[in-house]
């Protein structure tokens, strides 16, 4: 399958696709279905899905089955439908499931793919659609050096005859291993291919029912049957093996993500964005980093984080769904996630940035400063140890060290108002609601209760006593 430069177009009303996605995935070792798992910030699914999407459009329907709500639920705001795969009995039984449904809405040409396969991209399914259209039934292969536990491709005049699964193969009856494998992508004729779904049985080694099963029952049908070569193992087309490949095991979905993240911070490189160390930098496949930007790795950006142009991030960050705007600098070891930064802004080192944090242009957030469902207006500094949560902070404010907004009372969260041009003394307390007004001063050590009016001074603490002569404590006749 050489030709990569396919068109990536809707392929028309009577196309869909299907992913299998019920499967626990027990080789991961963890509680999370294989398909979840993520690779830089977003689960399996979401890649396979972003593939099918410019294709298939709203005929992709998702077979779920183990932690069916998650799985439903890491496809929200997508338009897919979903087939319930009640107990999962083999990917041969979870397309069983599937079909009915769509052979009703008028499906004819089916693409299936298995939901693991999160680096086959659209421009794959485009030419493997281009390939195999012709065919009742067509699935694709790559050539291994070890075809591992992968389903194995047996020919006889290089003309396909079967799949046989790792488990089931037997050398003299099947002949010698070739390599070549079956990746987990099929197209079907779904009038060709329906009536032999019933065919399918679970006698075999995993006593499961096995999808590939159908290769050896439509030849036998007399129908249109190819296996199509996507890639060779052992060429400079490496990486075009290992997309095709599914993550069954944490090694596998930590050699995927690597690559990807190679490719992505390669790619950004490449438009114009200053990598420094790309090797250790990671972006998500939705985050956006304009050219001008700079980043210096170690760090990850993930989500549908926008780091603008002319933006620095520091080695150690992490930007989760945050936008980061020009001229503003996020120095190391500062945590962002779903917060808005505005132009000519400095945060951290060793700043916290929560969901809902907000700092207008030329602001400042420093080191050990939380910020959490806040504003902060234009010029407001907030340089060392503080806590603001729930809290709209005017221009020009300048929170002092050790600030605390106590928002939460035990029961409800509470906010904070502090008007611009206000200066807030060190270790303050604002005990919310409660309103600091324009231009007011509050006193370091502070317990702020009450509203304090604009221009005002307010100082809420014990006057200090001294008292003469230190004299002698108790204690000191012991030691
Ligand atoms: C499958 C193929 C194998 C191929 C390999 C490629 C079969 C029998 N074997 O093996 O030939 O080389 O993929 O990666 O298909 N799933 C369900 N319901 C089930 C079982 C699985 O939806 O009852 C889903 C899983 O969630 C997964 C996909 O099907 O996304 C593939 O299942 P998996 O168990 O990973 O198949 P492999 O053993 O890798
Ligand atoms: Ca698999």
């Amino acid at each position: 399958m050489k030709d990569l430069q396919t068109p990536i177009r809707p392929l028309g009303e009577h196309w869909g696709a299907v992913v299998l996605a019920a499967g626990k995935g027990t080789r991961m070792y963890s509680q999370r279905p294989k398909v979840l798992m993520e690779l830089l910030g977003e689960p399996v699914l979401g890649y396979v899905l972003d593939s099918l999407d410019p294709l298939f459009g709203e005929n992709i329907t998702v077979v779920i089955g183990h932690e069916a709500d998650l799985v439903r639920g890491a496809c929200a705001g997508r338009s897919c439908r979903f087939a319930h795969q009640e107990q999962q009995l083999g990917t041969g039984h979870a397309l069983q499931v599937a079909w009915e449904s769509l052979a009703a809405s008028g499906i004819r040409k089916l693409l299936v793919i298995n939901g693991d396969t999160p680096l086959v991209t659209a421009q794959d399914v485009a030419a493997f659609v281009e390939y195999g259209e012709e065919a009742d039934l067509a699935f694709l292969t790559v050539s291994l050096r070890d075809p591992g536990a992968f389903g194995r491709v047996v020919r006889s005049n290089g003309k396909v005859n079967a799949i046989i699964e790792a488990k089931d193969f037997d050398p003299e009856t099947h002949g010698p291993t070739t390599g070549e494998i079956n990746a987990g992508l099929y197209l079907m004729d779904m009038t060709r291919v329906g009536p032999l779904l019933d065919k399918l049985t679970d006698d075999n080694a995993s006593g499961e029912y096995y999808i590939t099963d159908l290769v050896a029952h439509g030849l036998d049908a007399g129908l249109r049957v190819e296996g199509v070569l996507a890639a060779v193992a052992g060429t400079a087309e490496d990486y075009d093996v290992l997309r095709m490949l599914g993550i069954n095991s944490p090694v596998e979905l930590v050699r995927a993500e690597a690559r990807l993240a190679e490719s992505r911070a390669q790619e950004a490189l490449n438009t114009g964005v200053l990598v420094r160390w790309p090797e250790s930098v990671r972006i998500g496949p939705h985050a956006v980093v304009e050219p001008g930007a700079e980043i210096t790795g170690p760090c990850e950006i993930y989500g549908r984080s926008i780091i603008r142009s002319g933006a620095r991030v520091e080695s150690h960050c992490v930007i989760v769904d945050s936008t980061v705007d020009a001229g503003t600098s996020v120095h190391s070891f500062s945590h962002l996630q779903s917060a808005s930064v505005g132009p000519g802004c400095s945060v951290g080192p060793y700043a916290r940035l929560r969901p809902g944090a907000v700092l207008e242009e030329h602001s400042k957030v420093g080191n050990f400063v939380e910020v959490k469902k806040a504003t902060l207006g234009p010029g407001a500094k907030a340089s060392h140890l503080t806590y603001l949560g729930d809290a709209a902070i005017g221009a020009k404010v300048n929170i002092g060290a050790g600030t605390i907004t106590c928002n939460y009372d035990g029961k409800n969260k509470h906010l904070t108002t502090i008007e611009e041009g206000s200066f807030i003394g060190s270790n303050t307390a604002l005990v919310a609601p409660v309103t600091v007004g324009a231009h007011a001063l509050v006193a370091a050590g502070s317990v702020i209760t009450r509203d304090v009016p604009e221009n005002a001074l307010a100082v809420a603490r014990c006057r200090q006593t001294v008292l003469p002569g230190r004299g002698t404590m108790p204690d000191d006749e012991t030691s």
